[in-house]
């Protein structure tokens, strides 16, 4: 497979990295050639916390995946996620000015450039643009304006915005791992491209990761991502409690938690059958599933509850008849966490799965973000690291005001 034909990306999670290379087939399918996962440090709540530890956590993914593929990587489209992260709205209008007025890529990447020239506060910086619609010659609802014919082509679309410290913290880890970053997408988006249907995402769908530092939330409507916010709650939470409630090292409560973990006490077995060993006691004791249950309920409704007000706080002016679709590792494990979800929350409510991976969540963002790529690339050129990197406070000033005039 030629080297342009092979994709990389890298789901930087804060208890894993995912690091996974795709080949990209005649007919514009992905093949996986390889993957590395590797267990993250430096991270916390979804926020690097330690730059190096990121890199050896980052260097150590890519290497598997290297191994794996038999290829070598340089370029990486790394999927973002955060609390800083906002979506703004903004058109952008371009003329078609040949005589055919055939609309073609370069129309297409020129309107969404179009798009990105507005004020934005100058600690942000643009992440992507996803376009919602096209208008060609005052007709709207237009997905793809390619080879149609016009003369004057607009876009709407939703940009994408962080803040521009830590999207250059994200950059430095991967650049200090010898690699550099192609692009940024939005983790929900790559997400949603393995876990939800068109008809979801056309209707209204609310899609959550539960992480395990982080809960994201995404509202996708009409096709498109409507709200996001980022909460800093997460599976670790649970094995905190498991840890704290039974004074067990924080390994063994994670492995009795994966093993054992229960979110509704009537389904819990009540046989004392689960071997701790708690820190200063000198022999092992049992305890049962109900009793571990008694410490698990009450955080998983607390994150549920934390999932009901950032919906509400969205203040969404229409229903979402296709409910909530869950991912992410924090909660879907637990047994009897779908019925609880069921009863807290007011939708239909189901667990996201990929057709090859079912109910493993650990590829999702990594596998998504090869997905959105290819889907995106075919319609426009992403915006390239190249561009980022020139993007100090003063450098983006000028570009902005150069793009103004
Ligand atoms: N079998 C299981 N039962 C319960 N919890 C599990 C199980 N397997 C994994 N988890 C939990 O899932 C979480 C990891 O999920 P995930 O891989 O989605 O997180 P991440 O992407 O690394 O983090 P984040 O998205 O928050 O930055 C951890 O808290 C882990 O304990
Ligand atoms: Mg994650």
């Amino acid at each position: 497979m030629g080297k342009g034909n092979i994709i990389v990306s890298l789901d930087l999670g804060t208890s894993k990295t995912c690091c996974m290379v795709g080949g990209i087939t005649p007919s514009g399918d992905i093949d996986v050639l390889g993957y590395g996962i590797s267990e993250t440090s430096g991270m916390k709540k979804g926020t690097i916390i330690n730059i190096d530890l990121v890199v050896q956590s980052i260097i150590k993914s890519v290497e598997l995946a290297e191994q794996m593929s038999n290829t070598k990587i340089k370029n990486v489209a790394v999927g973002l996620s955060g609390g800083n992260i906002s979506l703004l709205s903004n058109r952008g209008v371009v003329a078609i000015p040949r005589n055919d007025r055939e609309i073609n890529h370069q129309d297409v990447e020129r309107v969404i450039q179009a798009a990105k020239i507005m004020a934005i506060p100058y600690d942000k910086e643009i992440i992507d643009v996803i376009p919602r619609e096209f208008i060609v010659d005052g007709c709207d609802g237009i997905k793809d304006p390619v080879g149609m014919i016009g003369t004057r082509l607009e876009v709407s679309a939703c940009i994408v915005v962080g803040l521009l410290t830590a999207i250059q913290n994200i950059a430095r880890c991967v650049q200090k791992a010898g690699l550099s970053v192609e692009s940024m997408v939005l983790k929900p988006l790559a997400a949603a491209e393995m876990l939800l249907t068109d008809d979801e995402m056309n209707m209204g769908v609310v899609l959550v990761d539960v992480g395990a530092g982080t809960t994201e939330i995404a509202v996708f409507q009409e096709g498109c991502i409507t709200a996001y916010e980022m909460i800093p709650v997460g599976g670790n939470l649970i094995t905190n409690d498991i840890a704290i409630g039974l004074r067990l090292p924080y390994a063994q409560a994670e492995e009795i938690k994966c093993k054992y973990a229960c979110a509704v006490s009537s389904l819990a077995s009540e046989k004392a059958d689960i071997e701790i060993q708690s820190l200063g006691d000198s022999a092992p004791r049992k305890i049962s599933q109900r009793e571990l249950t008694a410490i698990i309920e009450p955080r998983v409704q607390e994150i549920l509850s934390y999932i009901i007000s950032t919906i509400a706080g969205f203040n969404l002016k229409t229903m979402l008849p296709a409910g909530i679709v869950f991912s992410g590792g924090g909660l879907v494990h637990i047994k009897g966490f779908l019925d609880m979800a069921q009863q807290l929350l007011d939708f239909p409510v189901r667990i996201g799965t990929t057709d090859s991976y079912g109910k493993e969540q650990t590829f999702t963002v990594a596998l998504g973000l090869l997905n959105y790529i290819i889907k995106h690339r075919a319609l426009y050129v992403n915006l390239t690291m190249k561009e980022r990197s020139a993007s100090g406070f003063f450098e983006r000033a000028k570009r902005i005001l150069r793009e103004y005039f």
